[in-house]
């Protein structure tokens, strides 16, 4: 009889350090999988975590892990050539039909912008399957800035606003500014606010004030795509962890309209 909370094996093909405590975890993987889903993430005996999908490529998906407690800090002691255990991907990801052809917007708070990065790379690859990609991403400071080479590369096609809470320490060659995402939202070009989309992942507190000046911009609730962290364990719809009102994150998030996710923001 198959298992399914049975995790497999994957390799860890390379280990990009962005920070002392954030690392991208490029795993082997044969599968399906979407932006925005996650895979519960394990040390045998020890624990699982769910991780979000940071990257795809052909046999590969990227992790980026942020090191805060008893998993993620032991995941920091593993090696390239080194094992985790995966189940999943689960949840519902990001549909990207869902953006085609329409001015996408993107605000990303410190690592929100992981689970994104996979809907900000394709549209960065394929511009002319939307109408305009702007890209406003904040980090507490210069230190915690992740995917800085990405952004480097996304600046060739699309609008970056990359801003940090404060300048303590020399930001080097990054272009950044300063102050909250929210302040930096009316220097966007957005050609026409009522038909254009957005999505925005980050801090409960980050999304919910995003949302409320992207409503009072003109985009319409409708447009605008959330993704929830919530604290999870079977990642199954079984458990009951991770239950809002009546819907189950693990099952029909992490990725929510507006219109349902306004009500479980924080
Ligand atoms: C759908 C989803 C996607 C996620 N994607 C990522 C990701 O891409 N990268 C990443 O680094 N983290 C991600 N997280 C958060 C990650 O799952 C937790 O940080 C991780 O479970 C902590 O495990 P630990 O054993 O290392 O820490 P623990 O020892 O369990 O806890 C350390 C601290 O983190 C808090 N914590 C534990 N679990 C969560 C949680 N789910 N959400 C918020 N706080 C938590 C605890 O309250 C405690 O303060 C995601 C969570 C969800 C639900
Ligand atoms: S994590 Fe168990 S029901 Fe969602």
């Amino acid at each position: 009889m198959h298992n399914e909370y049975l995790p497999f094996p994957s390799k860890i093909l390379d280990i990009i350090e962005h920070t002392d405590k954030e690392h991208t975890f490029r795993m082997e993987y044969q599968g399906d999988v979407k932006p925005g889903q996650f895979f519960e993430v394990s040390i045998p005996k020890l624990g699982e975590a769910p991780i979000s999908v940071s990257g795809i490529e052909e046999g590969i998906i990227d992790l980026t892990i942020r090191k805060v407690g008893r998993v993620t800090d032991e995941i920091f002691n593993l090696l390239h050539g080194d094992k985790l255990f995966l189940r999943g991907p689960y949840g519902n990801g990001f549909d990207l039909d869902n953006y085609r052809n329409k001015e996408l917007l993107v605000v990303a708070g410190g690592t929100g912008l992981s689970p994104v990065r996979g809907v900000i790379d394709h549209f960065a690859r394929n511009p002319e399957d939307c109408k305009g990609l702007s890209l406003v991403a904040g980090f507490k400071s210069p230190a915690d800035i992740l995917f800085f080479a990405d952004q480097a590369r996304w600046r060739e096609t699309i609008d970056i606003i990359l801003t940090v809470d404060a300048l303590d320490c020399d930001p080097g060659d990054m272009v950044c500014e300063i102050g909250l995402v929210t302040e930096h939202l009316p220097k966007l070009k957005i050609q026409d606010y009522s038909t254009a989309v957005a999505i925005v992942v980050g801090p409960p507190m980050m999304m919910h004030f995003t949302c409320l000046q992207l409503l009072d911009l003109g985009f319409k609730e409708e447009n605008i795509w959330i993704s929830q962290e919530r604290k999870m364990c079977c990642g199954l719809g079984k458990c009951g962890h991770c239950k809002i009102n009546e819907s189950y994150v693990c099952l029909d998030g992490p990725v929510y309209n507006y219109t349902q996710g306004r009500y479980m923001i924080d």
